[in-house]
């Protein structure tokens, strides 16, 4: 994984003179890009140091660079959001996929970076209601809102481009216009960078553990790396307990891995051998996401299902290195390091 991307720096804080960029062979990708953004973003782009103008090379620049990034650690490519849409979507399950059309959507922890993409894909397939939650706020609106009129355009393209593989929903070109015109989304206006986001799609900045929802109002509530960083998980389960209707979903995809290091080599043992008793570590709580499945059960869910996608491997003498309720728990639970979670609230 790759750390997350912050706003850039202001223009002109790539120091020429710092020995570290005497050479610009020297200088890292991501740190030119973040300048090269920066520069963009202050409208000085299309100069050569002769002061020509060279618009072209940005031109091939972003087509090479929305091909090159078309991966999943990119929030804003096609990739991301089909890989989070076939998790919220059951692709990993040999279940039934819950209906959409109609069907009021939340989705807890949405992030900063493209706050509606994934609750858009609902509303484009028919859903009635669309709300992202998130404590922070959108960290640029203009390119939250290019990035949806991008989302549109794909999905318009080919309707099961971001659908995760999901071919038995059957979809068409004309049910997407259809829910954009319902909607009042304006594609056009998004493009532009204002937030035309129309009346079913909402984002609230509010916590996951006091939401503004009533009382089961939503048939499907999903999160994606989100629930490893809420300190007051069970705060967050008693009020989904209270917003999904009886029947409705929950789809809760838990990043259980050390967010120390973001890399898929680390042993996710380690950061569970020290400060026992720290609320937060890494920004994680350090849940195990096995843990979370009782204590949705407490709250009156079902599992249908989890489907793993990280494990470590683990045996009593590696628990024996454990401190504190890491030591207590089963081998399995600390095997299961990164696992989606399927409930039904009953
Ligand atoms: C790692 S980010 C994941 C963002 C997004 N879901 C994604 O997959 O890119 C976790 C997000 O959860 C949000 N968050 C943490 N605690 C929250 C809470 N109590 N209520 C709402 N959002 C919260 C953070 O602000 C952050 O944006």
């Amino acid at each position: 994984m790759i750390r997350r991307m912050s706003n850039p720096p202001p223009a002109g804080s790539l120091h020429r003179h710092d020995a570290r960029y005497e050479s610009l062979a020297d200088t890292p990708s991501a740190e030119l890009a973040r300048e090269l953004l920066a520069r963009v973003r202050a409208g000085e782009v299309v100069t050569t140091s002769d002061g020509d103008v060279d618009a072209d090379v940005f031109g091939w620049l972003a087509l090479d660079i929305e091909r090159l990034f078309d991966v999943h650690a990119n929030r804003l490519s096609p990739r991301h959001i089909m890989d989070v849409f076939g998790v919220y979507d059951f692709m990993a399950t040999s279940l039934t996929p819950p209906p959409i059309e109609g069907k009021h959507v939340l989705e807890l922890g949405c992030g900063s970076v493209n706050p509606i993409g994934r609750i858009l894909l609902y509303v484009l397939l028919g859903a009635e209601r669309g709300i992202a939650v998130d404590l922070d706020q959108p960290q640029s609106i203009e390119s939250a809102s290019r990035i949806l009129a991008n989302y549109i355009a794909w999905m318009l393209m080919d309707p099961y481009l971001l659908l995760g593989g999901r071919r038995d929903r059957v979809v068409t070109r004309e049910d997407i216009s259809r829910n954009i015109a319902r909607a009042n989304i304006d594609p056009g206006a998004l493009w532009a960078g204002s937030p035309a986001i129309g009346d079913r799609l909402e984002f609230r900045r509010e916590s996951a553990s006091e939401l503004s929802v009533g009382d089961g109002e939503i048939d499907i509530c999903c999160s994606n790396s989100f629930f490893e960083h809420v300190p007051d998980v069970e705060a967050c389960i008693a009020e989904q307990a209270r917003v999904i209707k009886p029947g409705g979903y929950a789809i809760h995809n838990i990043d259980g891995t050390d967010h120390g290091w973001y890399e898929s080599s680390g042993n996710q043992l380690d950061w569970l051998a020290h400060e026992p008793d720290a609320p937060m570590v890494n920004s994680c709580n350090r849940m195990r996401p096995l843990e979370y499945l009782p204590l949705f059960e407490q709250y009156g869910f079902e599992v249908l299902d989890t489907h793993t996608w990280r494990e470590e491997q683990v045996d009593e003498a590696a628990r024996e290195r454990l401190v504190g309720r890491f030591r207590t728990l089963s081998l399995d639970a600390l095997r299961h390091v990164g696992t989606v979670v399927y409930l039904r609230r009953r």
